[in-house]
């Protein structure tokens, strides 16, 4: 581990590549990537986010910039005979405009996407919930990357053959360019159920009974296993996967590369397995190098039998120009090559074509998801609760007038607002999903206003709602809250679970002077708190309840502030949580079925909700936001 060794560089500006309108990165006191025999880049959870975030700083750099920085990363590497991997552990779908505005989606994103030369690559969850999704990774991205696609528990349905097969094949074995180290790799997904029935998730559990597996496992010719995974770092999937191969292989190194959490995390498993987790949203690029490795002799020096001590290290790059000027010791005119300025271009072209620029208004102030406490002005879902809900809903037109309760689950919003412009983009990003809201009718007030306590404490309808539909409390709130759940921690590590993901805050808008700490990720991971490569101040994080709700057409306060009682109303909520609601007035003795509901508002969107509030209350007419 390298102590802070700290450089203080000058303040550049760098508005030469980045997407048009990218805020420059403030410049701030870096940590040095500790470069070895084998160095390992990630990204994972990019959701769609590869033209970099426009209203954030520390997170400007795009997928252009990247192929930049990757290129000189590998000719360093190849001077002086280390090697490079780039590594990508899917979910690179849903969750931004440059990916969700067109028709069919990811029209864009698979060719700016296929410009990076990634070495070892597999799918997340998301690119699985359609069938549509699915098939663009058998048909475009799969060949995109013919040879370094693992997908080691996954098959699809090929409509040619009418046959499952798997998506692609289940491992690989090379040797490192310069150093000659032979790898294993495969590619997971954990056990996600949710995936449209064209394809199939294999369990861990099962897959490593299977007899290719078990073969493979056994090579003797191995220098290092590299087991890449849309699977969190602390699983119970890795850590089956840890314990079968350490069960025929005591000694050989194993390396995990883990995404789904959308934190940025680090692990060892014991003195010869680690594992490194890369954040979410191109907000990250991992870096982990491995120092130590045995080798096959095939870069003209004998085969270097294995050290005793392996040596693992971890950097969490802010995903910035900064950050990536200053480790590949460039500046802005040596850095962008010219493939990378093409991707550049290329994105600015599609955000172009897509509009996603067009302004739907000006937000009066920042809006937050953890990082204000709830209630507060400066939360997201007061504003939601408060303004946006009850006058939005309000308008339908098939119960106008109705009072109704509006019960909307937290993990809904995705994204912080941030003051200033709201755009086309901003609605994919605070809320990325098509559903819509439906309702039941005319509910006693007495068991409709009892449900939303339900649905916020653990009790017999969660159990419920577990035992019989598979839903877990955790499911309700946003995925950075969420997954501190116990399942996601180490069960001796009470600290760990102390602090959950308490300490992996996302970044906001930088309002910091030069060279003080900007607020951003303090992450504290099991190599303690030295692995974010930029040194920033902390930033708070508030956790939100599972569910909010809103009064919508109630009759007017009294005169000490009390709302007046209806006899009944209607019970609207978003779809997502309907198996939730209905078991809850199940509970409080009112019994319906997804029979007795309907789509509220002719099914209109969340994501269209938010836009005609924000079109209507902090529309400009045009102008440019102040
Ligand atoms: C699915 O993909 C096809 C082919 O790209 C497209 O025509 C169709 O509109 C897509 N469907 C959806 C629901 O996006
Ligand atoms: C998936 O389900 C649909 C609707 O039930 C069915 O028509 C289709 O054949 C199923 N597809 C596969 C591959 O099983
Ligand atoms: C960038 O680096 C090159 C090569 O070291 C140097 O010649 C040039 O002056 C630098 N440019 C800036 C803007 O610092
Ligand atoms: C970049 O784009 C230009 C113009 O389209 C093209 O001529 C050139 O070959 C591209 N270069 C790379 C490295 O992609």
């Amino acid at each position: 581990m390298i102590g802070p060794a700290l450089l203080l560089l000058a303040l550049v500006p760098c508005a030469f590549t980045a997407q048009p309108g990218a805020p420059s990165p403030v410049a701030a006191p870096l940590r040095e990537l500790q470069w070895a025999q084998l160095n390992l880049l990630q990204t994972t959870d990019t959701h769609g986010w590869h033209g970099g975030h426009l209203q954030e700083p520390s997170f400007s750099a795009d997928w252009g910039d990247y192929v930049s920085f990757a290129k000189h990363m590998r000719d360093r590497a190849d001077a002086d005979g280390s090697d490079l991997l780039l590594i990508d552990t899917g979910d690179r779908v849903e969750g931004n405009g440059l990916y969700d505005a067109s028709e069919p989606k990811g029209l864009y994103t698979f060719d700016i996407f296929k410009e990076q030369d990634i070495d070892v690559i597999c799918s997340g969850n998301h690119e699985l919930y359609k069938q549509n999704s699915s098939e663009n990774e058998f048909h475009i991205t799969v060949p995109n990357f013919k040879g370094n696609y693992l997908a080691s528990n996954l098959d699809i349905y090929n409509p040619e053959t009418e046959e499952f097969e798997p998506l692609a094949p289940r491992f690989k074995k090379f040797t490192t360019k310069n150093q000659g180290i032979r790898i294993l790799a495969f590619g997971f997904l954990y056990d996600f159920a949710g995936n449209a029935n064209n394809t199939i998730v294999r369990t861990i559990k099962d897959t490593v009974k299977e007899d290719w597996f078990q073969e493979a496992i056994r090579d003797r010719d191995v220098d290092l296993f590299l087991i890449i995974g849309h699977v969190p770092v602390r699983s119970p999937e890795y850590t089956l996967l840890y314990k079968t191969i350490r069960a025929v292989q005591w000694d050989v190194p194993i390396a995990f590369i883990g995404g789904h959490t959308h934190i940025r995390d680090y692990t060892t498993y014991d003195r010869k397995a680690a594992a490194l987790e890369s954040g979410r949203y191109m907000e990250t690029i991992g870096f982990m190098s491995i120092d130590g490795l045995s080798t096959d002799g095939s870069n003209g020096i004998a085969p270097m039998p294995a050290k005793k001590g392996i040596t693992f290290a971890r950097r969490y790059i802010d995903n910035n120009l900064f950050s990536m000027y200053h480790h590949s010791r460039k500046n802005e005119s040596t850095f962008p090559t010219e493939h990378g300025r093409n991707v550049s271009a290329l994105i600015a072209s599609s955000r172009k074509s897509l509009d996603l620029d067009k302004l739907h208004g000006c937000a009066p102030r920042d809006l937050w998801v953890n990082r204000a406490p709830y209630p507060s002005d400066a939360s997201i879902f007061t504003w939601l609760e408060e303004s946006v809900l009850p006058q939005q809903l309000s308008a339908s037109t098939e119960r106008e007038g109705r009072p109704a309760l509006a019960i909307t689950n937290t993990g809904a919003m995705r994204f912080d607002i941030f003051k200033g412009a709201f755009t086309k983009d901003s609605t994919f990003l605070v809320c990325p999903f098509t559903s819509g809201f439906r309702y039941v009718k005319d509910v006693p007030y007495e068991a409709a206003s009892k449900v939303l306590n339900l649905l916020n404490h653990q009790g017999p309808i969660m159990q419920e709602a577990e035992e019989k539909h598979g839903l877990r409390s955790w499911m309700l709130v946003p995925p950075e809250q969420g997954f501190a759940r116990p399942e996601f921690m180490p069960a001796n590590n009470e600290e760990r679970r102390v602090r959950g993901a308490g300490q992996q805050i996302p970044l906001a808008g930088t309002r910091g002077e030069k060279l003080e700490l900007i607020p951003g990720y303090t992450t504290r991971d099991d190599a303690g708190d030295d692995g974010d490569d930029t040194l920033h101040s902390k930033i708070a994080f508030y956790n939100v309840p599972n569910c909010i709700q809103a009064p919508v057409n109630f009759p007017s306060r009294t005169a000490d502030g009390v709302l007046q009682e209806p006899e009944s109303v209607d019970l609207i909520y978003n779809e997502f949580v309907q198996a939730w609601v209905l078991t809850a007035l199940k509970y409080l003795g009112e019994e319906y079925s997804s029979d007795d509901t309907e789509a509220y508002m002719k099914g209109k969107t969340f994501t269209d909700v938010i836009t005609d509030w924000v079109s209507e209350n902090w529309g400009t007419d045009g102008e440019d936001c102040p």
